[in-house]
């Protein structure tokens, strides 16, 4: 089959090809994806330059992090999935291979598509939403009236994220770039700061939480904006977290999403409940994988970047 592989850590254009491996084993618990589409994410090509890596590698790594396809074969010890079954997953990190024909994904990984998305728009939403998900359920306790900061609108996190907050019954204020500002409120945020223009933290207060996508500058002036006892939570490292949280009085937490096939139903239901929709904003053939990770490492997002590997 034709896979998105690599054969040492380094740079994209220097690393990334598309080639012809073996279609992945199937365990007694996975079941084989045949994969029409595979969402893109930051967390591709910082893989590709060896994020968490642990040596050197020894075979090809197929690359790929959410898929969406059809069931072609089942472990012997699935219950729940059949052939032919439309499903998604965000596949398991120390796995990967979305960017290929098939992918084998463990079942806790995998929940039905929805059926009223493409292939594409179905790849578009798990590794984002569920990192949503739990920031906003789990990390923080985002319920009725809460109110909520999302930075980074218009990208595949914040997109997501403004949507679930919404549904949880937040007020949500979203920062973005000045061209996203009117789909970012179309998305539900009830006040957009175009955050080149105006400075966030000199009309914000007394927040509940903020849901940091950015780090940097971003992140050290989010602990402004928050009301004492209030929460930061991000899913981009914190540094100094436990000084700078007693120094204004919040909790600052830095956490890294897991896959997860039930949290995965639950979002899928809010996609048929016209709740949560996902924002494709490209579609790259499988033999463009490169020129895709190259678009999200330059960033701008606008929404998600797809491989479409049978469209
Ligand atoms: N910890 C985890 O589990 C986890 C999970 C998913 C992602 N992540 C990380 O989270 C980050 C965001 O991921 P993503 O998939 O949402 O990225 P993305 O799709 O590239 O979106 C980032 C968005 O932020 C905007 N932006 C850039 N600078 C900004 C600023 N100063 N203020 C407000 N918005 C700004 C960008 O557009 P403009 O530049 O046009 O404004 C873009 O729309 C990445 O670093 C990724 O690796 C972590």
């Amino acid at each position: 089959m034709k896979a998105a592989v690599i054969n040492q850590y380094g740079q994209v254009s220097d690393v990334v090809t598309v080639t012809d491996i073996p279609v992945p084993a199937v365990g007694p618990q996975d079941v084989l994806i045949e994969v029409h589409a595979a969402g893109v994410n930051p967390v591709d090509h910082l893989i590709v330059k060896g994020f968490m890596a642990s040596g050197e590698l020894s075979q090809p790594l197929a690359i790929g992090s959410e898929v969406a396809g059809v069931v072609a074969a089942i472990g012997d010890a699935v219950t729940g999935f059949s052939v032919g079954d439309e499903v998604f997953a965000r596949v398991d990190p120390r796995v990967g291979g979305a960017f290929a024909e098939y992918v084998s994904v463990h079942t806790a990984l995998v929940a039905a598509k929805p059926k009223e998305l493409s292939f594409e728009e179905a790849a578009a939403l798990p590794l984002v939403a569920l990192t949503a998900w739990q920031a906003l359920t789990e990390q923080a306790k985002v319920g009725a009236g809460t109110r909520v900061l999302i930075h980074g609108g218009a990208g595949g996190v914040g997109s997501a994220a403004i949507q679930i907050a919404k549904h949880l019954g937040a007020e949500v204020v979203a920062t973005a770039s000045a061209d996203s500002v009117d789909t970012v409120r179309a998305l539900g945020a009830d006040q957009v700061i175009d955050y080149r223009a105006e400075q966030f933290d000199e009309v914000l207060s007394d927040l509940d939480v903020v849901l940091d996508t950015i780090g940097g500058e971003t992140q050290e002036l989010s602990f402004r904006v928050l009301k004492s006892g209030g929460t930061l939570v991000s899913i981009v490292p914190i540094p100094d977290a436990e000084a700078k949280a007693a120094r204004w009085n919040v909790d600052a937490r830095s956490f890294y999403m897991r896959p997860h096939g039930e949290q995965l139903a639950r979002l899928a239901a809010l996609v048929e409940s016209r709740q949560l929709q996902p924002i494709v904003e490209r579609v790259f053939p499988l033999d463009e994988t490169a020129d895709a990770l190259l678009k999200v490492e330059r960033g701008g997002a606008r929404g998600k970047t797809v491989i479409g590997v049978r469209s």
